[in-house]
């Protein structure tokens, strides 16, 4: 398989990346995930426009969008089944220099740009249709988590935890409410209205949850942009996730106690809608 590393297409094999590389050292770098829907990248437009604002806010210089776009399409006809489902994932570092925790002089060093493309199995329906099960965990990430920086270790150890207790995933609770899971965005539907957390430094902004607020407004359901706590998740009618390759996944369970509906009506149709959406691909 070929990758993209600092202007190159290289076997996998031989993409390297230096031992002084700062995001190596420091998480001192940005990221992106892409939906490849049968060589169409889902809502390409929403993610540059999250990798230029992840750049900006840690001070590196403004992608170029056409190169990448380029890239990515060099790696999807480079796929072994290019019609089938795939994940693009971007990141972008500081580039390399011997460790100090202040940045490198200006005119030192340069980003280190990898892409690759890899294919990824659809969600199981079964899965879809018997819902997940999750943990709550405190969320002790740091207060910029709309930046969608690698430094992801407070989300992978809650990840572990969920997954050593059986559970799938864990949602993240802050000063008594819901913030986001590991890897996805959380709404919950009482009564048919949608709600999920408001848009704040304590959630990444998912493009799937924006997508999926789009589609909701398209199917005239109400939309309540309020933090909610714990227990009315667990009381709601339904709960699911939201994520690139998450789509939107149904919760059937939050630490042991049942939800209502495991794989309700709401769920499904903005699944529907979000697969019908993902047909229409510009890019
Ligand atoms: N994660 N919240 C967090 C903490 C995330 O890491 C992600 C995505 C989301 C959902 O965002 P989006 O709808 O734009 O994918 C919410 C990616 C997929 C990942 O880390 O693999």
């Amino acid at each position: 398989m070929q990758v993209y590393l600092n202007g190159r297409l290289i076997p996998e094999e031989q993409a390297v990346v230096s031992i002084d590389d700062r995001g190596f050292l420091f998480g001192d770098g940005v990221y992106e995930v892409v939906h490849v829907y049968g060589r169409s990248l889902f809502e390409w437009d929403l993610h540059m426009a999250r990798l230029q604002r992840s750049l900006a806010a840690i001070k590196l210089p403004t992608a170029d969008q056409d190169e990448l776009l380029r890239v990515a399409r060099l790696l999807i006809d480079d796929l072994a089944s290019p019609d089938g489902e795939a994940s693009l994932y971007l990141e972008i570092t500081r580039g390399a220099h011997p460790r100090a925790h202040g940045f490198p002089p200006p005119g030192t060093t340069s980003p280190t740009i990898l892409m690759w493309v890899r294919p990824v199995a659809p969600i199981a329906q079964e899965t879809v249709q018997q819902g997940v099960p999750m943990i709550t965990v405190a969320d002790d990430r740091w207060a910029k988590v709309w930046i969608k920086t690698v430094g992801l270790l407070p989300n992978v150890l809650a990840k572990e935890k969920a997954h050593a207790a059986g559970a799938f995933d864990a949602v993240f609770v802050r000063d008594g409410v819901v913030t986001e899971a590991t890897s996805a965005n959380v709404f919950i539907v009482q009564n048919r209205v949608l709600r999920t957390a408001p848009s704040s430094n304590y959630i990444l902004s998912g493009i799937t949850r924006q997508v999926v607020l789009e589609l909701a407004e398209a199917r005239k359901l109400a939309v309540d942009l309020t933090p909610f706590s714990v227990e009315e998740m667990v009381a709601a009618d339904e709960v699911f996730l939201t994520g690139t390759l998450t789509e939107v996944l149904p919760i059937r369970s939050i630490d042991g106690h049942q939800v209502k509906e495991p794989s309700g009506p709401v769920a499904r149709q903005l699944l529907n809608d979000l697969h019908d959406r993902a047909s229409w691909g510009k890019h």
